[in-house]
């Protein structure tokens, strides 16, 4: 089956964005979630990494979508090569911890943004199949070490999506929201 025919299945075809599909796009992110951006922010996501800004459409209206850049990082992280919320080292591993960080250079990771999809086209797959196609973007068009995404540590749908992808929590950061949430950073390690 061809990348089209795949996308087509049960009615839900994934596309790349384009630059009218801006304001539908903005619309389901109002209505999603409470991280919203202005206008220039999807273009310039668009401009610059348009094959990692997705849209799901059902009988040709857009009902999700998921946008990513790429970054450069050498955080070990960000990277998937070190867990922050493991329990209790040993000396002799954060010893280890401590090298590679100092070894550690620059590479290329992937970072979800945003993704959403219409509240009344949930729970029908078509979250998995945004996330599964910016999985296979990230690693063979931009060939990216990791990907990572920040989620709120109560968003259990978004959540339980990106596990069953095989993103792993990784770290936890404090009020990292703008009402004061915790955030989740989760990787999936591509290589
Ligand atoms: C997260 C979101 C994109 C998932 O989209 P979706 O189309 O409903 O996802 P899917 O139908 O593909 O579900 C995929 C998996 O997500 C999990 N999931 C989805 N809805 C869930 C729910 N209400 N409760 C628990 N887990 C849920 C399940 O593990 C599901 O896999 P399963 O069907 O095998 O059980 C959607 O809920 C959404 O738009 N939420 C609001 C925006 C948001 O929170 N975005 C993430 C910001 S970090």
């Amino acid at each position: 089956m061809n990348r089209e025919a795949q996308g087509s299945q049960e009615g839900v075809r994934i596309r790349k964005a384009r630059a009218q599909d801006i304001p539908i796009v903005m619309e389901i992110n109002l209505e999603s979630l409470p991280e919203n951006y202005w206008y220039g922010f999807y273009k310039y996501i668009l401009d610059n990494w348009g094959e990692a800004f997705l849209v799901a459409e059902v009988g040709g209206e857009i009902v999700g979508y998921a946008m990513s850049r790429v970054e450069q990082t050498s955080d070990p992280v960000l990277l998937g090569m070190k867990d922050e919320l493991e329990g209790d080292k040993s000396v002799i591993d954060k010893i280890l911890d401590a090298i590679r960080n100092q070894l550690s250079e620059e590479r290329p990771v992937g970072h979800l943004v945003s993704i959403a999809v219409r509240p009344g086209f949930r729970g029908r797959g078509i979250g998995s199949k945004l996330l599964s196609a910016t999985v296979r973007v990230m690693k063979n068009v931009y060939r990216v070490d990791a990907i990572f995404l920040e989620v709120r540590v109560s968003n259990m749908p978004a959540i339980r999506l990106y596990e069953k992808f095989g993103f792993r929590k990784v770290r936890r950061i404090k009020g990292y929201y703008r009402d004061g949430e915790d955030a989740f950073v989760m990787v999936k390690r591509l290589l």
